[in-house]
């Protein structure tokens, strides 16, 4: 795939100027807020605003709002990608080393934030968990789309109280539970055993690397994980490489939504996530997704939306 010579200059022009090199160079590791942005770069919203906007009409950056932010990220478009990518390459980065650093700090602090929450809400999580959502519908939609099994191994990314291991776990030969909080990891041990499953084995690791083998899974499930994360993309290729050819992905989150407040109260990142938004993602995963399924709230709560996605029995290539 190529670009006109008119849509390559315009793509050039937009990338040609200082701020914006520095913009492109810290979205090629996340997608960041226009707050956020402009907390890095040190200039204000509008300003910052401003270079967003003529990057985004030149097609190099995407603009997607959630709730009442709107975040930016790298153009899908693979030729976009590739002229970002030799932009970058050729950028000797010096001077972007200290807007990496102040990204690190923005991550940190948020890591930091979103850590503590999980610490403190664990004892409260099965509680917390039904606030927003009918539990029994979804959790009886998840145990359809998981299929009846029985599963060679299943894994439960961010896997908290343990709740999908419990639903799941009996259908399985073995399960993994990963999840980044210890709190959350001691209270999943005692729901496990005390749901009498003891072929469930629970560790400390980090979705975005979970170090766990590749095509190892016949069952991976990420629920209500993704909003809390600066990169979903990621976390959802990572959970697609454990998918062995023939298994599947649940990913249970949001529908897009507008309850802000859940960002300050319960440290939500993202509002939701869109159809179009996760089809993509599951199809850069290398797998290929089925019809998503939405389950409406009660009365007003948020809609559930349950992503299934598989890997064919022949297509291990991207598990490897
Ligand atoms: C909202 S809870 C959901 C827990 C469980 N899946 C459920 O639905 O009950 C999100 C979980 O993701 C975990 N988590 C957040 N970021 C993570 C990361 N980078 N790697 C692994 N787990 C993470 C948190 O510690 C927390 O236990």
């Amino acid at each position: 795939m190529s670009l006109s010579a008119d849509r390559t200059i315009e793509a050039l022009r937009a990338a040609g100027e200082a701020t914006r090199l520095r913009v492109l160079s810290l979205l090629a590791g996340e997608e960041l807020s226009v707050m956020e942005l402009s907390r890095i770069l040190g200039q204000s919203q509008p300003r910052v605003s401003r270079h967003l906007k003529l990057m985004t009409d030149a097609g190099l950056i995407e603009r997607f709002p959630d709730g009442a932010r709107v975040f930016y990220r790298h153009a899908a478009d693979a030729t976009a990608r590739r002229l970002i990518d030799t932009v970058l390459d050729l950028l000797d980065d010096a001077e972007g080393e200290q807007d990496h650093k102040r990204l690190d700090e923005v991550r940190r602090e948020r890591d930091v934030a979103a850590a503590a929450y999980f610490e403190q809400v664990a004892p409260q999580w099965d509680r917390i968990r039904s606030l927003y959502v009918s539990e029994s519908a979804v959790e009886a939609a998840i145990d359809r789309a998981a299929g009846p099994g029985p599963f060679q191994r299943v894994v439960d990314l961010g896997t908290g109280s343990g709740r999908m291991l419990t639903l799941i776990g009996a259908r399985a030969r073995m399960a993994v539970g990963l999840d980044l909080s210890q709190n959350m990891l001691n209270i999943a041990r005692a729901n496990v055993s005390r749901a009498g499953l003891d072929k469930v084995e629970l560790r400390h690791g980090d979705i975005f690397a979970t170090r766990l083998p590749p095509a190892s899974a016949d069952l991976v499930i990420v629920h209500q994980v993704l909003h809390y994360l600066a990169d979903p993309a990621a976390a959802v290729a990572e959970a697609a490489r454990l998918v062995m050819p023939g298994g599947r992905l649940l990913i249970i989150d949001f529908a897009p939504h507008e309850m802000e407040r859940l960002r300050d109260e319960h440290q939500h990142r993202r509002l939701g996530f869109a159809d179009a938004e996760m089809g993509r993602w599951l199809v850069d995963a290398g797998l290929t997704p089925c019809a998503p399924i939405a389950l409406p709230p009660d009365t007003d709560g948020l809609t559930v939306s349950i992503w299934t996605a598989e890997r064919t029995a022949q297509s291990n290539r991207n598990a490897a």
